[in-house]
């Protein structure tokens, strides 16, 4: 198949490569010049693993070629629409702006029959809005959300848990014809995936449009519910980690996602309940949705927790005391810094008058450009130097298995504070550091 993919952020990048793989024709098209000079030379613009091999194979078959040019999209018999679609400024609402100019900019160069497939994370609404938009195009709109996980992008891509098609229905709620051809073109996009047995759910627009937002609410659930546990462990004494592997035994309940600590980040799970919150509202359902405020609360008391525990652990104050910080991302095995926990926490303590330093094994550039005034090292040892305490705030393999001993020999005092629970406490106290962390005595 002749596919295009428009935009070639986190999700646009992998989705071309991966289709190039999966032996399809790509043309990637995204603004961003620096970003499309990169992959054109089969650099990846981001951190993800996997990703490079990925766009050197594809790109060295000659299937996957990027442009800046929408008019390159023409010709390709599926376009995926991959855009951002960031929270509103001062506001919970998503900003459609780039879907609304990438769908505007290619509607010239679609021809009839042709199938576009929205893949961006909207609110419930949007997809019946664009296909009215499309309409005098004779292109079909395939609501085909898409599920996968920074850090595991290529693997969830060509392997993904399950695919979605929302298509265009009739009064009955049945697909149309043309809803039915732009099955069997998306069923050949992705032939090897449902060959491999992958089950595929095929719905209306709305429901499309809502497994999504669904999917992302139940996951920061999950992780809100934990950390409110952990809350009742730090007033009890009570070990949230041993809570969450005794609940998690329960198959009804699983053991993943439930791991107490900083809470979620990134540029998903925050601002997708922000933005399904507001949609409830504009919907007149807002009360169904309540208890999305209190996991977006819930999450956000981590972070404020987490500088408490600082200062609790300095004799009462952080100002002027040096605070090392391990971890920049969201997320271990990312170089994303939206609405990292790990660095809004390091701002925080920095603006309450600590002197705080920042390592991370990829996301250091991006950082910094968010946060100039924090300080960088490029070792977790080189950031302890004299510290004060030590945060573990993203937890990358390497700060996982870190060796108590070596780190001591930097600090100036050996505290430790455990913001992701992957530390064992015992080890460390071993060593004579003082150990505290999320949930755990
Ligand atoms: C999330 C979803 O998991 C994907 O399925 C979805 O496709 C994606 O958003 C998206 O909408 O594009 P992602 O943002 O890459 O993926 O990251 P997650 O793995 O979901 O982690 C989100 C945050 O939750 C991270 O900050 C992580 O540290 C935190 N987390 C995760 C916890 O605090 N505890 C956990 O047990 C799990």
């Amino acid at each position: 198949m002749r596919v295009s993919v428009i935009g070639c952020g986190y999700l646009g990048a992998v989705h071309a490569a991966a289709m190039a793989s999966l032996g399809h024709e790509v043309v990637g098209i995204d603004v961003d010049e620096r970003k499309v000079a990169a992959l054109r030379e089969g650099r990846a613009p981001f951190y993800e693993p996997s990703l490079p091999e990925l766009l050197t194979e594809a790109g060295a078959g000659g299937h996957l070629t990027f442009s800046t040019d929408i008019a390159d999209a023409h010709g390709a018999d599926v376009h995926f629409v991959c855009v951002g679609t960031p929270q509103m400024t001062g506001e919970f609402r998503a900003d459609l702006s780039y879907v609304d100019a990438s769908v505007g900019s290619l509607a010239p160069y679609l021809r009839p029959g042709d199938v576009v497939a929205g893949k961006s994370t909207v609110p419930v609404g949007t997809a019946e809005r664009l296909a009215e938009q499309l309409a005098p195009t004779g292109a079909v709109l395939v609501w085909n959300p898409e599920f996968l996980r920074e850090g595991f992008a290529v693997q969830d891509t060509l392997h993904p848990d399950r695919l979605v098609y929302g298509l265009p229905t009739d009064d009955d709620g049945e697909p149309t014809a043309e809803g039915r051809k732009a099955r069997d073109v998306l069923d050949e996009v992705y032939a090897t995936p449902l060959g491999e047995g992958t089950p595929l759910v095929v719905t209306d627009y709305a429901t499309a449009q809502l497994v999504k937002v669904a999917a992302n609410s139940f996951l920061a659930t999950k992780i809100s519910f934990i950390n409110a546990m952990a809350e009742l462990c730090e007033a009890t004494g009570a070990d949230v980690t041993r809570l969450a592997d005794a609940i998690g035994y329960d198959a009804r309940i699983g053991r993943r996602f439930l791991n107490a600590g900083l809470g979620f980040g990134g540029g998903c799970l925050p601002k997708d309940i922000r933005a399904f919150m507001a949609r409830a509202g504009e919907l007149g359902v807002s009360d169904a949705l309540g208890f999305l405020r209190e996991v977006d609360s819930v999450n956000m008391r981590r972070r404020v927790r987490v500088v408490d525990l600082a200062r609790e652990v300095c004799d009462g104050s952080i100002v002027g005391r040096r605070v090392a910080v391990l971890g920049a991302a969201f997320k271990p095995d990312s170089d994303d810094v939206r609405d990292s926990p790990a660095l809004s926490v390091a701002a925080q303590m920095q603006l309450q008058g600590a002197h705080v330093t920042v390592t991370d094994p990829q996301a250091i550039e991006n950082a910094r450009a968010k946060w100039p005034d924090l300080h960088f090292a490029t070792t977790a040892v080189e950031a302890a130097q004299g510290a004060d305490v030590v945060l573990l705030a993203t937890e990358w393999q390497e700060y996982r298995e870190l060796d108590p001993d070596a780190l001591a020999s930097a600090v100036a005092h050996k505290r430790i504070l455990d913001g992701r629970n992957v530390l064992d406490p015992a080890r460390w106290r071993a060593a004579g550091w003082t150990y505290r962390a999320l949930g755990r005595p």
